[in-house]
């Protein structure tokens, strides 16, 4: 698998592409937009939130997900931390059981990341959890927690896997390439058909895209592909066989857009990469919940409960998802002070859940005064810079019939042709401020109105 004599002395070129930091994810794969499309994702738009798990071999260096890749790990040597991994403390009850506390409604787990490691019993290969210490199937385990836990249950999976030379260099090392791509449409198949229902498939590393980052000495001189150009040879994942495949039994499965196939919803990446409001297209904004890696990094920063809330709201505002993620353990635990971050997020829904769940983004487009959301003929305005003074909203196409603070104090709103004029008294909520607008009618009929500060109405 691994080419003899190819060594990863591969400079790192590739962290200004597509190392950590903000980025937009770049778009390729088309939209699926058949009517089964808009049905099978239903429940995920009403979702909201979502719980990430980065989990795997890396958690026991603790240096992040990428470390094989950043350090340089030798393939040989990074392998054998499978003979350490033991988790005696896994327990997907538990982490389902945090996830629900936090008011989320699914979970993503990394069945497999780019170091190639399968945390599922892969009969066709030697690198996964039943061949490690543990000896187990941790996706089966997984899947069947997050079940009976009443959540949706997803999978990452990455195509892309450091141990084959053939995904840096695709058309030197062609046989590489192909057994990486078998591996891919092996495992996928796999994952689609030994677990029961699977309700997200989430691609992450795949499509031409990824294809060759990097570089590598061979010869005596410098290889590499340069920045930005993706790659164009002949080599492909053949990825819309796969999905097919996947979607065959799995017909109501949602993927993202990282590989090249029809995909249920974007994938936008990191806390500044929120983007504007896209009602048009399903996205999902994915996130850590402490500073730095995915994978488990001790001692990492907590980020703080106001900015994870506005993180939730500024998504939903938008009209997205948030996918927000955790790095148990190498033990299996996520950390009590994770758990506790997290339920104090699930205890902020529990109260004003009725702005989130099950709403959508508008009619005001994003703005200096926050973010709207509507159900029904409910809107609700999240001010999450609300300094206690009136607040001048564009007009509303339709009447207010109610208006209320729903964190506290009394919010009267005054209608004119200029616009709506929203007045507290009570003091902001340093999280979120939110006012509910009680409307004659739906909002859903309302275009998306543009307010100062945000971006234009299209
Ligand atoms: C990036 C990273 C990866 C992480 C993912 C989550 O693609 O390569 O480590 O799993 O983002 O979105």
């Amino acid at each position: 698998m691994n080419k003899p004599g190819f060594r990863l002395c591969i400079a790192l070129i590739l962290f200004t592409v597509f190392g950590s930091g903000p980025r937009l994810w770049p778009q390729w794969a088309p939209m699926a937009s058949d009517a089964a499309a808009a049905q099978r994702i239903a429940w995920w738009r009403d979702a909201k939130f979502g719980l990430f798990l980065h989990w795997g071999l890396y958690s026991l260096p603790g240096r992040g997900e990428w470390v094989q890749w950043n350090e340089q790990i030798p393939v040989e040597e990074y392998a054998k931390l499978a003979d350490q991994f033991k988790p005696d403390q896994f327990d997907p009850d538990a982490w389902a059981a945090i996830a629900k506390e936090a008011g989320m409604k699914y979970t993503v787990l990394t069945a497999r990341h780019h170091d190639g490691f399968a945390l599922f019993d892969d009969p066709g290969g030697d690198f996964n959890a039943m061949k490690s210490a543990a000896h187990r199937d941790f996706v089966a385990e997984y899947v069947q927690a997050v079940r009976r836990a009443g959540l949706h249950v997803g999978l990452y999976y990455s195509p892309l896997d450091w141990r084959f030379p053939g995904f840096f260099f695709p058309g030197i090392y062609q046989a590489s390439a192909e057994a990486m791509r078998a591996q891919y449409h092996r495992q996928l198949h796999e994952l689609a058909t030994n677990y029961g229902k699977i309700d997200i498939l989430w691609f992450d590393g795949g499509g031409e895209e990824w294809l060759g980052f990097g570089g590598v000495t061979f010869d005596g001189s410098w290889h590499a592909r340069p920045k930005d150009q993706p790659y164009r040879g002949r080599f492909t994942w053949q990825d819309a066989e796969a999905v097919a495949d996947l979607r065959l039994h799995q017909p109501s499965i949602l993927t993202n857009d990282r590989v090249d196939a029809p995909a249920d919803f974007r994938s936008r990446e990191g806390d500044y990469a929120m983007g504007d409001f896209n009602n048009r297209n399903p996205w999902e904004l994915c996130t850590t919940l402490t500073e730095g890696a995915w994978g488990y990094q001790p001692g990492a920063r907590i980020k703080s409960f106001d900015s994870l809330v506005q993180l939730l709201v500024g998504a939903v505002g938008r009209d997205g998802n948030l996918l927000l993620n955790v790095g148990p353990r190498p033990d299996g635990q996520i950390e009590p002070a994770y758990a506790a971050r997290l339920r104090e997020i699930g205890a902020w829904l529990g109260k004003y859940g009725q702005s989130i769940y099950a709403t959508r983004g508008g009619p005001y487009l994003p703005g200096d005064y926050g973010v709207s959301t509507y159900r029904d003929n409910v809107v609700y305005l999240h001010l999450l810079h609300f300094d206690g003074h009136p607040l001048a909203l564009p007009a509303l196409p339709v009447q207010v019939l109610n208006c209320s603070a729903l964190t506290g104090g009394n919010a009267t709103c005054t209608q004119s042709s200029n616009g709506l004029r929203v007045v507290l008294n009570g003091s902001p909520d340093a999280t979120d401020t939110i006012v509910a607008l009680t409307l004659a009618s739906t909002a859903a009929k309302i275009d998306p109105i543009a307010a100062p500060g945000g971006q234009a109405a299209r």
